[in-house]
């Protein structure tokens, strides 16, 4: 992993930021020419919306400093608080562009004072490429307003809220006592599946499989010291036989049966997670047709998740009503029970609510000028006088000199007054300056 680039004082985010901005902008107010003060003190009352940046050092430092299996319970805990007020949440499948390499999605959902987003793309082949299969950020917005609060990576969040949702489901639908688990696919979501697993479900026992075996050696030498007792095992059949609990978390865009009927036994609770898209499942229909299957948000699970190989009226159970006690979970001890999972935008808002709060605790994150501060709301334009006469702001003249010749020039016509014949002269001018 990468060297921490640790927040300091002037990257915390905190109302100082804003104060700051505002008071380099009455700094320039006092050296702008004559004719542009107005305008520029007008700038000074700005109220900026003033956006929370959290990028992935951020996140890895907040994570270290509160520690994974913190961070994987308060987000379960956010999950299942937000599942819980289901019905408070305005809720999409999510929109999906789909190409031969792979998928990239939009995730909205917004409740009377949140609207959440996150941007996601699952590409299988990406880590041929040296990239992430998954990468994502999200936003969190005033519904009030529309203002932007927080723009956050996602990517290692995505993996904590994943682990922390299938630990959620697998603590009401797994045969109560399970200690032992198969994880298929050992790539980068499989540790944190592991991990919540262990603390919110008690597994003690991990069986790993990957087709690269690379890939379970990277997840075994991580996980040691876990306190897990880890066997690398030959086949998917090796690591399903006898566990409790069978994580299905590969990459692959296929319509793929890792799990079969033959590998069932009774009691079982499947948490499948890498079958999250049309054409790319994990598990055989079979499997399907011999469980109890619970979903996140069942419109989108019938177009992506395992589902998708099963008739339109197959019977699933949404998990919110188990957590609101509205439907039953596990029916009995000898019930194989699928948690078919896809990933629902609320648990993206759940996570960026942690991020969110965790951050402003830690003093951790940038403030981000990513909307304009405006003194007349309606004079967005203005803004561009009002940022010439300043200096031009924080852009550097990259353009040796240009952009400063464009200020004085624009200063001397505010100063003079704008004729006609001064606007013409400013627009040649700025045209010259284009073409050059
Ligand atoms: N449901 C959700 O909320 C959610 C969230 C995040 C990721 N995902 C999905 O989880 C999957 C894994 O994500 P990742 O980030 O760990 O990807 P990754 O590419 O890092 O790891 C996937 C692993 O699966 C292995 N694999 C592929 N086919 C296999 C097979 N037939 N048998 C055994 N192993 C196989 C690969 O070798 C690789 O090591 C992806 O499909 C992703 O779209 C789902």
């Amino acid at each position: 992993m990468g060297k921490v680039v640790q927040a300091n004082n002037t990257q915390r985010f905190a109302a100082s930021a804003t104060n700051r901005a505002m008071s380099k902008t009455m700094n320039a107010t006092r050296e702008t020419p004559r004719g542009a003060t107005t305008r520029a003190t007008r700038t000074s009352r700005a109220a900026a919306a003033s956006t929370l940046y959290l990028g992935a050092q951020h996140v890895l430092e907040l994570v270290r400093r509160k520690g994974l299996p913190a961070c994987l319970a308060a987000i379960a805990e956010r999950i299942e608080a937000d599942f819980r007020r289901w019905q408070h949440f305005d809720k999409t499948a999510r929109v999906a562009s789909h190409s031969a390499s792979g998928v990239i999605e939009l995730m909205p959902v917004a409740d009377a004072s949140q609207f959440a987003f996150k941007y996601v793309n699952g590409h299988p082949a990406n880590t041929s490429a040296g990239l992430p299969t998954v990468m994502a950020f999200g936003v969190l917005a005033d519904v009030a307003t529309g203002a932007p609060r927080l723009l956050a990576e996602l990517t290692l969040a995505t993996a904590m809220r994943t682990a922390a949702m299938s630990a959620l489901a697998a603590r009401q639908l797994a045969r109560p006592g399970s200690r032992s688990m198969a994880i298929i696919g050992n790539g980068a979501q499989c540790e944190f599946q592991a991990l919540a697993f262990r603390d919110a479900v008690g597994v003690r026992e991990l069986r790993l499989f990957d087709t690269d075996t690379a890939a379970s050696a990277k997840a075994a030498a991580n996980l040691a010291g876990s306190g897990l007792a880890l066997h690398l095992c030959r086949s998917a059949a090796e690591a399903v036989r006898g566990a409790d609990i069978v994580t299905t978390v590969t990459a692959d865009k296929a319509k793929a049966a890792i799990v079969t009927p033959a590998m069932l036994e009774p009691g079982m609770h499947i948490n499948a997670v890498g079958g999250d898209c049309p054409g790319k499942t994990e598990l055989h229909p079979g499997v399907l047709e011999a469980a109890g299957v619970f979903v996140e948000f069942e419109p989108q699970t019938r177009i992506e998740g395992d589902l998708q190989q099963m008739p339109a009226d197959f019977p699933v159970t949404e998990f919110w009503r188990v957590l609101q006690g509205l439907a039953p979970g596990r029916a009995d001890a000898r019930q194989i029970t699928v948690f078919d999972s896809v990933g629902f935008a609320l648990e993206d808002h759940a996570a960026l609510c942690f991020l969110r709060d965790a951050a402003l605790e830690q003093g951790i994150g940038e403030a981000l000028a990513l909307v304009p501060a405006l003194a007349d709301p309606k004079d967005l334009f203005g803004l561009l006088a009002a940022t010439t006469a300043n200096g031009g702001g924080d852009a550097p003249d990259a353009a040796g000199g240009l952009a400063s010749r464009h200020r004085e020039h624009a200063a001397a016509v505010r100063t003079a007054g704008p004729t006609p014949g001064s606007l013409a002269a400013a627009r040649g001018h700025s045209r010259a300056h284009a073409d050059a």
